[in-house]
């Protein structure tokens, strides 16, 4: 068993993004491309002797060839234990909860999120520090630096893990214990939700859909809801990770999980649906006939954690992003709990949750999470809203218009114009920017602005400062348009356009997000003018 020094050059372009290192496959099959990004996160984290480290992946293609490469590398760098989710596999928050839970050093996820999977798709690598987060900016960009001037490599030259067989293997003086990818998730979510009742529930005819969409958690829908709560077989759809996601966006939208929608706006609709994403952290939350906005999931469970054994003893604050809807702020009034707005990006909730000033936290993109670990976690979102189901005995509409005629509705869309030229984007936004002096006080169509501003967010922990965060245009009412472009895109630019007014009136709340936000969305078409600089007549997606 020896250890292997190859020489290597440096890639450029090895820049991790919002959410570690993403590329097409094509890339990261190139001689060494994988191996000197890992040799430079290792040479980055220095003395690993005697450390342990999480290793898993959503399922998608080259998971396995990768993880035999990861494994080897951290045998030669002196890595002292691997916790690996067997084949491969462990979901973005189930690998923060294995972090947490056996205080590893840190660990490596393999996954792009909702990316395309497959030979022609992408895949991803991401590093995740000791409290289960994301790794932060200064480690990202000092890996990034190293990745530039690397030399050399350290391997391990040893056979292939069995990476189906639970328990120990040791490969040289590292040990590689095969992990059950569910079962500390598992206990978790049973330490936090009421099973007992949400076994009942599904006992007395309570129908669900969960659409895996061909990604990572099915194995954890088919162990928690089927096996574990009672749940008919069935209720998992496309539960098996195929390493193509079946050649579908694993997405949770109205668009992406077309299938589920359907179901859930037929004749027999079930009671429940809900869809997470290609690595687990996302989801998205269907009644019979009724679609609740991730702003509206995010202060509908705030509202109702008193319920729900994990939280029943409080919160102590909330976080939601800029441009998630306000409808959380309402609550958390009510609650007398700080609510804290901070820029796009999961890793801003870290610090919150690091020190205890936020429990729950969300955002707009269809990620829910608390503090029970360090990422947006999908299932337990979905969990959580079967727990409120099972206590309440009401049907999610019935939840949903109760909770906005006690707090009003928020009433939301994000309209997203994908693919347009970066310089118009950027151009549009200097513009808008450039107008807000001129436009306080100013009343479109019946919406005086009240204020204008680029956002700016001081972290209350750390207190660093982060601008440029998107425009907000706020109206006197309470209604708010936000313009922002995405940091996530990657054709050209993506323009975001959230759109949100506040309506008390219950007799118009049922109605459709789009009808009400028709003078709104006019409103924000004249201010910034983005079917004429766009060509666009309409945006590409809306949420
Ligand atoms: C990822 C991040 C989220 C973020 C989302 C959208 O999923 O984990 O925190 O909200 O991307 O980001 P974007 O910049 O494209 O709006
Ligand atoms: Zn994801």
């Amino acid at each position: 068993m020896q250890i292997k020094t190859v020489s290597t050059q440096a890639y450029s372009g090895q820049k991790a993004g919002t959410s570690g290192l993403r590329k097409k496959v094509t890339v990261f099959q190139q001689p060494h491309y994988l191996e000197n990004f890992v040799q430079a996160l290792f040479n980055v984290l220095g003395d690993v002797q005697g450390k342990t480290l999480v290793l898993g992946g959503d399922g998608r293609y080259y998971n396995t060839i990768a993880i035999q490469t990861i494994a080897k590398m951290a045998a030669a760098n002196g890595f002292a234990r691997i916790l690996l989710g067997q084949n491969g596999l462990l979901s973005t928050p189930a690998a923060s909860a294995v972090i947490r839970k056996y205080q590893a050093f840190g660990g490596i996820i393999l996954s792009a999120s909702h990316n395309p999977a497959g030979k022609d798709g992408d895949f991803g690598i991401k590093y995740n520090v000791s409290s289960g987060s994301p790794a932060p900016e200064k480690l990202t960009e000092a890996v990034y630096a190293e990745t530039q001037t690397i030399k050399n490599y350290r391997i391990l030259d040893v056979p292939d893990i069995a990476l189906n067989q639970l328990g120990n293997q040791q490969i040289g003086s590292l040990s590689v214990e095969v992990i059950d990818p569910v079962e500390d998730y598992a206990q978790l979510m049973a330490n936090l939700f009421d099973f007992d009742k949400i076994r009942q529930l599904f006992q007395s005819g309570f129908a669900m859909r969960f659409d895996a969409m061909h990604a990572i958690t099915g194995i954890y829908a088919h162990h928690l809801l089927e096996q574990t709560l009672g749940a008919p077989t069935g209720t998992v759809m496309n539960g098996t990770p195929l390493e193509d996601f079946g050649g579908g966006h694993p997405d949770p939208n109205l668009t992406y999980a077309e299938d589920l929608v359907k179901q859930l706006y037929s004749d027999n609709a079930p009671h429940f649906g809900a869809a997470s994403d290609g690595d687990g952290d996302r989801n998205m939350i269907l009644g019979r006939h009724c679609f609740v906005t991730p702003s509206d999931s995010l202060a509908i469970l705030v509202a109702n954690a008193h319920h729900v054994k994990g939280y029943q003893n409080g919160l102590t604050g909330v976080a939601r992003s800029m441009p998630t809807s306000m409808a959380v702020d309402r609550v958390a009034q009510a609650l007398n709990i700080p609510c804290y707005e901070t820029p796009t990006g999961w890793k801003f909730f870290g610090n919150l949750l690091d020190a205890n000033k936020a429990t729950l936290c969300g955002e707009e993109s269809f990620g829910t999470g608390s503090n029970h670990v360090r990422e947006k976690d999908g299932l337990w979102a979905v969990l959580f809203w079967l727990n409120i189901l099972a206590v309440r005995q009401q049907s999610v509409a019935e939840i949903l218009h109760e909770h906005w005629q006690q707090y009003g509705r928020n009433v939301y869309s994000r309209h997203d114009y994908e693919g347009i030229d970066s310089q118009i984007a950027k151009q549009l936004m200097t513009d808008l920017q450039s107008k807000f002096p001129t436009l306080l006080q100013q009343t479109f169509k019946g919406y005086q602005i009240a204020f204008c501003d680029d956002f700016s967010y001081t972290d209350p922990v750390d207190h660093s400062i982060s601008t440029g965060q998107g425009l907000r245009i706020g109206f006197t009412d309470g209604s708010r348009i936000v313009f922002r472009l995405s940091g996530t895109g990657t054709e050209g630019a993506t323009l975001r356009v959230y759109l949100e007014s506040y309506c008390t009136e219950p007799s118009l709340q049922t109605q459709d997000a789009q009808t009400l936000l028709a003078d709104l969305i006019q409103v924000a078409d004249q201010l910034a003018g983005i079917k004429t600089r766009t060509g666009r007549e309409q945006p590409t997606v809306i949420t």
